[in-house]
């Protein structure tokens, strides 16, 4: 039986009208608010295992942290528990999330090159509970070369998260219910122990000029992961990112992506917004910083199907 509450949800959302395409802004104001209220009732069903994801994508700019640190916060908002690994010496995931990652603080570095314990690294964000992150600072950008020398050069995060993971268990501690690993623009050492780590790709792609450009790249090194030290690794997921549905350009870039692959992109698409790019300046995520906004409403949106995704699938 439905509660009271759904039927007075389904009610409401009834009585928005429909798209009106002729008035762009009220179009938007109108579809914001029947998503607000349908995501209002919707269930995030949480994974039987512990779901690690390798946000990539070469190219630089086309909204892998935006993504990861977005997606991590609404499913941890939504009752998820996340670990969000900053991967990128860049720091951007550790800026938007706003955790100390000044030189000497521990990080995703000491994790990959001194043996570090990730539990002695990783650090809880201060607003959205059940959020982790395990930091980056610039010392990472020595990694690629530090990491050459080691004979287990691109396991090493592997074995590490493994170690987290089987002592949060240990210590009876709530199991992760995702990671997110968040990469640098580069298809380094750093990127190949991001693969080796996880069974999933998440791809965003930005809706522009060149956007399936190196893309071909990309997945021949997934699959060469694959076929020599990961065989479960596959790209689960894509997301059109900084969509702009006034040009045509963004919605023939989104119906090539579809075309290729069907079955791997997200229905939802990622607006260009405003409050997206402003949030990171605030040491925040959209999730936070403007709830109401469709940038925020698209990221929940396409959490909710991730996490619905990894239901059906039986993961
Ligand atoms: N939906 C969006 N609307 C507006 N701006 C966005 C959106 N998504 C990302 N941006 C902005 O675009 C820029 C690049 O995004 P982001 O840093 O997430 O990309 P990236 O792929 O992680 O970059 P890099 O390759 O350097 O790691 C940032 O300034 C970000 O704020
Ligand atoms: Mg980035």
């Amino acid at each position: 039986m439905r509660s009271p509450q759904a039927i007075s949800g389904d009610a409401i959302l009834s009585s928005v009208p429909q798209v009106d395409h002729s008035t762009p802004l009220a179009a938007e104001l109108a579809s914001d608010f029947r998503r607000r209220l349908e995501l209002e009732h919707a269930e995030f069903p949480l994974p039987d295992q512990t779901r690690v994801f390798t946000v990539a994508n070469q190219k630089g700019g086309v909204g892998k942290t935006t993504t990861s640190v977005n997606i991590a916060a609404a499913l941890a908002q939504t009752g998820a528990t996340v670990l969000v690994v900053d991967n990128d010496p860049q720091g951007n995931t550790s800026t938007a999330l706003n955790v100390a990652h000044h030189v000497g603080t521990a990080s995703t570095y000491d994790v990959l090159i001194n043996d570090l314990p990730m539990s002695q690294a990783i650090q809880r964000h201060e607003e959205i509970e059940n959020l982790l992150v395990l930091p980056a600072t610039i010392d990472l950008s020595g990694a690629e070369i530090e990491l050459v020398m080691r004979e287990d050069r691109e396991s090493r995060l592997r074995t590490a998260l493994a170690e987290y993971l089987r002592d949060r268990s240990r210590n009876g501690e709530r199991r992760l219910d995702y990671v997110f690993i968040d990469c640098p623009p580069s298809l380094g050492l750093l990127t190949i122990n991001a693969f080796v780590a996880a069974e999933e790709v998440l791809i965003p792609i930005q809706t522009e000029y060149y956007a399936l450009e190196g893309l071909s790249q990309l997945l021949s090194n997934i699959e060469l992961i694959r076929n020599h030290l990961n065989p479960a690794l596959h790209v689960s997921t894509i997301l059109l990112t900084m969509y702009d549905g006034r040009t045509n350009l963004s919605v023939q870039v989104a119906e090539e992506v579809r075309e290729h692959f069907a079955e791997q992109t997200l229905e939802t698409v990622i607006p260009r917004s405003i409050r997206v790019s402003e949030a990171p300046g605030h040491g925040q995520t959209v999730m936070t910083y403007d709830s109401r906004s469709s940038g925020a409403l698209a990221y929940l949106k396409a959490a909710q199907e991730i996490s619905n995704r990894g239901k059906q699938k039986g993961n």
